[in-house]
């Protein structure tokens, strides 16, 4: 089976994702998309010199007719955050970026495929897409925290000194300033974190003051890195590679991507991430995971956070 991912938005986090896609031996074909159609042109180029160096593949600049025969579709088209400015600024321009793809997928597509969004707010922008075609809700979903739980896991391997892919922790919620570090689902090596950081002794440091500076350093990692280089694309598109990975591979991850809840977490009509099953069919399961009581109402403050950002654009 031919693999075919189409990259719409051909920007720093597209052209990112595009090359470590490349490298991952993934897929058979990816196809660029842009409304600078020189942009793509220039990207694809320039990945495709490097073709000896990785497994054979195809990457070009596509139009809209392109997206018939696509085995799996992602959004990085849209308005970027600038110094300053949080995740939600930019939700009305990249609502209507969200609605004209929404036509192009109904024009061009057969049936229904995965799509991942990754424009920012990318929770918002789920839900509009997932609103505009009417699509099942299995196949629209976000890339959502999946970034976030990995930057929540690099942190904590720092501090307790220990490689991060052994750490498994999520961060939930709104991928933004209102998200929710699930301490409560935090293990090394199977232990819960309170009882590992009890058995360290890495640092004499308190538990709950770590855990905040911890917090701090994840919710503000986008904001710290915006204000040395302008923007984010490496790790957002290792993030992207790893879910890609699961759909197309049928992994069955368990990965925090931005789904829609319809009741789940006693939440309803939004998108917020939350521990799913991934696979081929995108969200394959919703995972409804234990938390804590505080925990809970902060998801659902959260909640609240998207909800009316969702409602500035009457969907
Ligand atoms: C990030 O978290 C800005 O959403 C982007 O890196």
């Amino acid at each position: 089976m031919s693999r075919r991912v189409i990259v719409i938005g051909s920007g720093a986090v597209g052209s990112t994702y595009a090359f470590a896609l490349l490298q991952s031996g993934l897929v058979e074909e990816i196809v660029l998309l842009d409304q600078n159609r020189d942009l793509a042109a220039g990207q694809a180029m320039d990945l495709s010199h490097g073709l000896p160096f990785v497994l054979a593949a195809r990457v070009y600049a596509g139009g809209e007719e392109d997206l018939k025969d696509a085995d799996m579709v992602v959004i990085t088209a849209g308005a970027k955050q600038r110094p300053g400015q949080s995740r939600l600024d930019l939700l009305k321009v990249n609502a209507a970026i969200m609605k004209s793809i929404a036509d192009s997928l109904e024009k061009q597509c057969g049936s229904e495929i995965p799509v991942m969004v990754v424009t920012n707010p990318v929770d918002v922008m789920t839900y509009a897409l997932y609103r505009y075609t009417g699509w099942s809700r299995r196949l629209i979903f976000g890339s959502g925290t999946v970034l976030d739980s990995a930057r929540f896991r690099y942190m904590l391997s720092r501090h307790c000194g220990v490689d991060s892919r052994s750490v498994h922790a999520y961060v939930i919620g709104e991928h933004g300033d209102s998200e929710v570090p699930a301490w409560s689902l935090t293990h090394i090596a199977g232990i819960p974190f309170d009882t590992y950081c009890g058995q360290c002794n890495r640092c004499n440091e308190d538990r709950e003051k770590v855990k905040k500076t911890v917090e701090e350093e994840v919710r503000n990692s986008a904001y710290h890195i915006i204000d040395y280089k302008g923007a984010t694309w490496f790790a957002v598109a290792l993030a992207m590679t790893r879910i890609t990975s699961a759909v197309l591979r049928n992994e069955r991850s368990v990965l925090t991507v931005s789904t829609v809840l319809k009741g789940e977490y006693g939440l309803n009509d939004l998108c917020l991430s939350v521990p799913c099953i991934v696979g081929r069919n995108g969200i394959e399961q919703i995972i409804e995971a234990d938390l804590k009581d505080p925990e809970k109402e902060a998801l659902s403050l959260s909640a609240g956070v998207i909800h009316s950002a969702v409602k500035e654009l009457s969907l």
